[in-house]
This record gives C-alpha cells, structure tokens and sequence, in this order.
C-alpha cells in the first residue's frame, strides 16, 4: 500500500450469471483505482453502471471474478481490519417496531462495544446524527431522511476510520440532501476517509475531493473533481444584445458561429473564454443578458453514456 492509500483496486471484476440460459454479464470489467486518507471519495455513473457491485465486492460480500482489492492494505476477503471499516447499504432496513435508541444500542452490542459504554454511545450518535429527540420514536414513525440519519448512525457504531456509503442521498428532499451532505463533511472534519457512491451530480461537486467515474462496468475518469469540472469541455451559453453589425462579425470570426434570437444574439463557448468574449462584447457596447454554463463533464458523460449505450465518446479530460 503506498502512504495514505486506503483503498486500492486493481483489475477488478465481477460477473453475473443470470437468465435462463445462464448468460454472463460483466457488471464490473476490469477496475483500478485508489482512495486515499482522508478524502471524500465519488464513485460516480448512472443507474446500473456497476456502482453497488463494486461497493460489494469492497466489503467482501460477494467475491470477484478477477482483480483485488484491498482496504487499509488488507485484502478485502480478510475479517480482522473490518473494525476500521463502516458501512451503509444503499437500501437499509431496519426493525420498524424498534425505537432509535434501541436500534443503535442492538448494532453497538453486535459490533462489540463493552456493556457499560453502549447507552454513551448511543446518545453521542444521536446526537451527532440529529436525531436526540426522536430517539425513543418507532422507526417507522420516521422520515426517508430520519432512517437514512439511522443508517449512517448506524454505519459508525463502532467508529470506523473510513466510512463507506451507498447513495446516501438518493430519494430525498432537498432538506434531507443538505443533513447527510452536513454529516459528510463532518465525517471528513473528523479525519474519516469516505467513499460514497452516488448519481447526483450537484452532490459530487460540493462534497467530493476526488471522483472516479464508472459508466457500464468501466472507469472512464479518476482524479480531482476541481480538475474534471474545469476541464477544457466546460461550455457556456452567453446571451447579448444591442449587438452592432461591426461587433456581430468581430465576435462571429473569433468565437462563432453566431446565432441569432431576435432581438437577442447568442454564442456557445468554452468557460474560459467567457472573460475576454465579455470583454469584447462590452467593448463593443453590447448589452449582457446571460451567461449559463452548460454540460459540465460529468453531466455530458451521462447523457452520452446513455444516448449511446455504454459508449460515452471522446468524454473524460486526460
Ligand atoms: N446479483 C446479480 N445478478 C445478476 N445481475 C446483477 C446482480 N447484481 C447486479 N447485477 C447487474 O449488474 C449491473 C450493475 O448493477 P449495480 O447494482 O452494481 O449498479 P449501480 O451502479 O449500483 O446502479 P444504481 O445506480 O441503480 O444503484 C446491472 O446491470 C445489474 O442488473
Ligand atoms: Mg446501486
């Protein structure tokens, strides 16, 4: 394992054999790539692109057809090193006549935490969870987002040092999104490493430090979020009018073509031209009247991988 490597995957795959006749399916092809300490970590791609697979195989519950894995340089078919490691499925389910409280103090007990410091521990995870005055509630009193807070209390029984999430935010309200995304990054504040796996694009880019990017089994990005969404694929849309012919054809030659709206022209750029073709225009007396960013990468990745199916083009930066 190289310093500050906790996770790291290589080669790995997994393949299903379903239907009638039994045909293989490679839910996962052939995967490598590496966390490291203390980073919040995306597993990132589109429904059925292998992302639970790989957190299975991650937590040794199911065994791969090729590649390792390992966690905190243990291989992941190990036991011993799984004190270190807390989980939360991607649909957790819970007693729903148990109470809060008795829930956690049961996965407390389970995970080996000594008799007299359970009731301590349960109300330090309440709390930190949010979920104090709701302790003595039936879970099924609760919201989607309360359980989802259950699960992540849940996941830290035994206070892991790398926490790993499946969809953590999925099938929430706006609200319920910001409590776990807070939690997140109070994981991260507290020095935990996380690897989460999720769909939601906004998510990654306020919470994550590094991203891999897996669309049909396959890795198509590994590296920093600020790099991949600032990559030269970046596009926006400026709006503007009051454009002078002598202006219209100047833009039209450096950044065009040049379309028109009415009263209205408009162009497509790269976002780091947005400064000097705003220059220009103003220089020209022309009048803003938007700017909107389209497709970051992650997004232009998706909806190719989906139009496509599976072949996502020329998508990831290098
Ligand atoms: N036990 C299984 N038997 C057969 N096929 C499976 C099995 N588990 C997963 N698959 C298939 O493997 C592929 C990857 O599934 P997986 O659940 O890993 O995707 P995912 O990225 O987590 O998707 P989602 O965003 O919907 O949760 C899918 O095509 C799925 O149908
Ligand atoms: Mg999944």
């Amino acid at each position: 394992m190289n310093a500050g490597e906790i996770v790291r995957v290589e080669g790995l795959a997994k393949e299903f054999r379903s239907g009638l006749g039994l045909r293989r399916k490679r839910a996962v092809d052939g995967i490598s790539f590496s966390v490291r300490e203390g980073e919040i970590f995306g597993f990132v791609g589109p429904n059925g692109a292998g992302k639970t697979t790989t957190l299975k195989l991650l937590m040794g519950l199911i065994r791969p057809t090729a590649g390792s894995a390992t966690i905190l340089g243990h291989d992941v078919g190990e036991t011993a090193f799984r004190r270190h490691v807390g989980f939360l499925p991607e649909n957790p389910y819970f007693y729903e006549y148990l109470t809060g409280r008795e829930i956690l103090g049961f996965y407390a007990r389970l995970s080996g935490v000594p008799g007299r410091r359970i009731r301590e521990r349960v109300e330090t995870l309440l709390a930190w969870v949010g979920l104090e005055h709701a302790g003595d509630a039936r879970l099924r009193t609760y919201s989607k987002g309360m359980l989802q807070r259950v699960g992540i209390a849940q996941a830290l029984v035994h206070d892991p040092s790398v926490v790993f999430l499946d969809e953590p935010m999925s099938g929430l309200d706006p609200i319920g999104r910001k409590e776990i995304r807070d939690l997140v990054l109070r994981l991260h504040g507290e020095g935990k490493t996380v690897f989460m796996n999720t769909h939601i694009l906004s998510d990654v880019e306020m919470l994550c430090d590094r991203v891999a990017i897996i669309v049909k089994g396959a890795i198509r990005y590994e590296g920093p979020i600020a790099e991949f969404l600032h990559s030269d694929e970046r596009k926006a849309d400026v709006v503007l009018a009051r454009v002078s012919l002598e202006l219209a054809a100047g833009l039209d030659a450096r950044w065009g073509p040049l379309t028109g709206r009415g009263e209205h022209v408009e162009l497509h750029v790269d976002e780091k031209a947005i400064h000097d073709v705003l220059a220009q225009a103003l220089d020209g007396r022309a009048e803003v009247v938007s700017v909107t960013p389209r497709g970051a990468s992650l997004e232009s990745i998706f909806l190719s991988a989906v139009r496509e199916g599976g072949d996502a083009g020329p998508g990831g930066p290098p």
